[in-house]
């Protein structure tokens, strides 16, 4: 009961949270952001409710990462795992063509904000899909969207279980380009929350490709950033 009266409150509040929202994107795209700034406020973007946009990330890694993809010049970004769009919002700084999000669940109306997450003038369109991405269906509707365009950077942060991670890591790394490169989130040795089992499927991994890790700290528990160079 107690939890429906909150969700109620949420939806009596999108209005105001929504203003709110667009007014923290218009101060956010107010000024041209160096990279660590951008991450900044991905990962505060100070928004509410069913619009908070968040990641929770080591900052010194989520640099690095994001200073890789920004080597790329990226043209097309695909993300799997959106939950509050922290990480998208950095994703639509780079991408200057297409930036494809993927999540199980609906993005409810924080999806109007992700979708003006891209910089003024940008080129970059971003599209949210919503789906299973383990699922034959789902896989093809994130090629139709691509409509034959590489990939040039794949983030793997979804299911966290290491079949989960494995089946998006097979599914949809054809699309990637060579010279591409493919990020997976919780890669570190000890992991602490129950079903995150990334590091069992990275340790797997670097046996059959070219890897490089992002990580702070190697007795940290949590996070962590597997690069996979295709
Ligand atoms: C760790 S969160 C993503 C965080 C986000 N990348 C960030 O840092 O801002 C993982 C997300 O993956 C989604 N997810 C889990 N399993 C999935 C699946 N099979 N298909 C698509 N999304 C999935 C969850 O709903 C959740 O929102």
């Amino acid at each position: 009961m107690k939890r429906k009266i909150r969700e109620i409150g949420r939806w009596l509040r999108v209005p105001l949270n929504k203003r709110h929202a667009f007014q923290r994107l218009r101060e956010f795209h107010a000024a041209e952001r160096p990279l660590d700034e951008i991450v900044r406020w991905a990962m505060s973007f100070g928004t509410k409710g069913k619009f908070r946009v968040k990641t929770t990330q080591i900052p010194s890694e989520i640099n690095r990462l994001a200073a890789e993809v920004a080597k790329l010049q990226p043209k097309v970004i695909v993300e799997i795992g959106t939950y509050e769009g922290g990480t998208s919002l950095i994703w639509a700084q780079l991408a200057s063509a297409r930036m494809i999000t993927c999540d199980i669940s609906p993005p409810g109306p924080r999806g109007q904000l992700i979708r003006a997450f891209p910089p003024p003038g940008s080129g970059c369109k971003v599209s949210i899909l919503t789906g299973d991405s383990h699922s034959a269906d789902f896989a093809a509707r994130v090629e139709k969207e691509l409509g034959g365009a590489p990939v040039d950077f794949l983030f793997i942060d979804g299911d966290h279980r290491e079949a989960g991670v494995e089946a998006d890591y097979r599914t949809y790394r054809h699309l990637v380009r060579e010279g591409g490169i493919i990020g997976f989130h919780d890669i570190a040795d000890k992991q602490d929350q129950p079903g995150n089992e990334v590091q069992h499927f990275w340790k797997r991994l670097k046996q059959e490709a070219e890897t490089q890790e992002i990580i702070e700290d190697r007795n940290q528990t949590g996070f962590g950033i597997g690069i996979v160079r295709v």
